[in-house]
């Protein structure tokens, strides 16, 4: 018998699958009260079948015939003890937050037999994949076989041409959450600070305290950013300065001033990340990180392919920085970080301008209506610029959000980022934002 000693529950539950099936925000924890979700990629093919609920779970593998599958016992991850050889991680992995276990929307839906699931929860894009995308797609599944080209040279080509910058101030990625995660990786460490708005997307914490580096948060004042206060924040330890425009949840933009301000009390050799995953839906006059880097080669712009070209499921990210950022955050990227099959359905989604125009149409069409419909019942929402909207509910718990679900309709609840009465909408067609308003209208009333 393997000597054992006591480990709490809670500490287990780090090794288990998280219930979360569909997460925008690959990975978030309490931040005090909240609870955390894991990555869609930890979870696949992690669960039984039986709970699976990826609307795309796998089909059953076919068994060889006359064998019997194999079964590895692994311990019981339910008990009070646990074999002492297991591996417990470095300290800064440890000091990261256990997320714990919860049921989500979705089980919450499966429970309740609802199979009729409106999902405005993860930003995705009601219009589906790029038509040419796909056609893509089909063509290169035969080519499976093949690995990528590692430099992903056809991809950061045809970004260079459209964005006007030279190939090698393009470093493509798998999505952009595995581009901030390379940042942090290349230019944090022990010593060193990051620091970033406060609620906003909670891979930049995460990042950092994985890079061994601290996080500095700031809050925003009135759900917009509150240059003063950033500037403020930064010190001479500071590496990286994180700021999503627009900001997710809260869907507002850094005003173009406030990036100036950033700059200037930024240390030299310090780097100012303007994440623009949602830059494609701005109407505003918003500051254009690729544009800045022409002044100052100290910001870094990340976008992705996840929200306005419909590639979420096949992880497209890229960062736009100068050719010596690229090259140190080229050092610590994956050999293969895109799939063959995902860089050539970018390429086709880059070019294919209709199907882009009509989503920023849509979305741009229905986040007013939904803004409008949502000011009418009384609940307010800060002007967005991104493909959903952040709104208050008036209360401090999350009914409403569990109210919504009775209805099918999944939205992001705000407890993720310690706003339990606030959600967070993503935008989709008029019939689906009927639905949802429909749904809210319900789950509102007192009675
Ligand atoms: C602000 C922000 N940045 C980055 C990402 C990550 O996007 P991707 O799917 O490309 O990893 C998200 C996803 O929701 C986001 O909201």
């Amino acid at each position: 018998m393997p000597t054992t000693f006591r480990w709490s529950r809670r500490e287990l539950a780090g090794w288990t699958c998280s219930p979360i099936p569909t997460a925008d925000e690959p990975l978030t924890r309490p931040s005090g009260a909240g609870h955390r979700e894991a990555t869609d990629r930890a979870l696949v093919g992690c669960r039984p079948r039986s709970r699976c609920h990826q609307q795309h779970a796998a089909r059953p593998v076919s068994k060889r015939p006359g064998r019997r599958p194999r079964r590895i016992k692994m311990p019981e991850d339910g008990g009070d003890t646990i074999d002492r050889r297991l591996p417990v991680g470095s300290e800064r992995v440890l000091s990261l937050p256990s997320y714990v276990a919860g049921r989500s929307a979705l089980d919450l839906c499966h429970e309740r037999g609802i199979t009729d699931v409106l999902e405005l929860a993860a930003n995705q894009n009601p219009l589906g994949a790029s038509p040419l995308a796909q056609k893509v797609l089909q063509d290169a599944a035969h080519d499976a076989h093949l690995y990528p080209d590692g430099a992903s040279n056809s991809l950061r080509a045809a970004l260079g041409e459209v964005l006007g910058v030279a190939a090698n101030a393009v470093v493509a990625t798998g999505g952009a959450e595995q581009a901030l995660g390379l940042l942090a990786q290349a230019f944090l460490e022990p010593g060193s600070e990051a620091v970033m708005p406060r609620p906003s997307f909670p891979v930049y914490r995460i990042a950092t305290i994985a890079s061994g580096a601290t996080p500095v948060e700031v809050d925003l004042d009135g759900w917009e950013y509150d240059a003063t206060a950033l500037a403020d924040a930064i010190t001479p330890a500071t590496r990286i300065v994180f700021a999503a425009t627009p900001n997710n949840p809260t869907g507002t933009s850094m005003a173009r001033a406030d990036v100036e301000r950033l700059l200037a009390a930024l240390p030299e050799g310090a780097l100012l990340v303007l994440d623009e995953a949602y830059v494609e839906y701005s109407d505003a006059d918003h500051p254009d990180g690729i544009e800045l880097l022409a002044q100052d080669p100290r910001i870094v712009a990340v976008r992705t392919f996840s929200k306005a070209y419909g590639l979420a499921g096949l992880r497209v990210g890229y960062l736009v920085g100068h050719p010596a950022v690229a090259d140190l955050v080229t050092r610590v990227r994956p050999a293969f970080a895109l799939n063959r099959l995902a860089e050539h359905a970018a390429v086709a989604a880059l070019g294919d301008h209709a199907h882009l125009a009509n989503t920023r149409e849509v979305t741009a069409r229905n986040r007013r209506l939904l803004t409008q419909a949502l000011d009418a019942r009384g609940l307010p929402v800060p002007a967005s610029q991104a493909n959903f909207v952040w709104a208050d509910t008036g209360r401090d718990d999350d009914r409403v959000w569990e109210r919504l679900i009775d209805h099918g309709v999944v939205v992001r609840g705000g407890r993720l980022w310690g706003h339990p009465g606030h959600l967070r909408i993503t935008i989709g067609t008029e019939s689906q934002t009927e639905r949802l308003l429909h749904a809210l209208d319900d789950a509102m009333d007192p009675a």
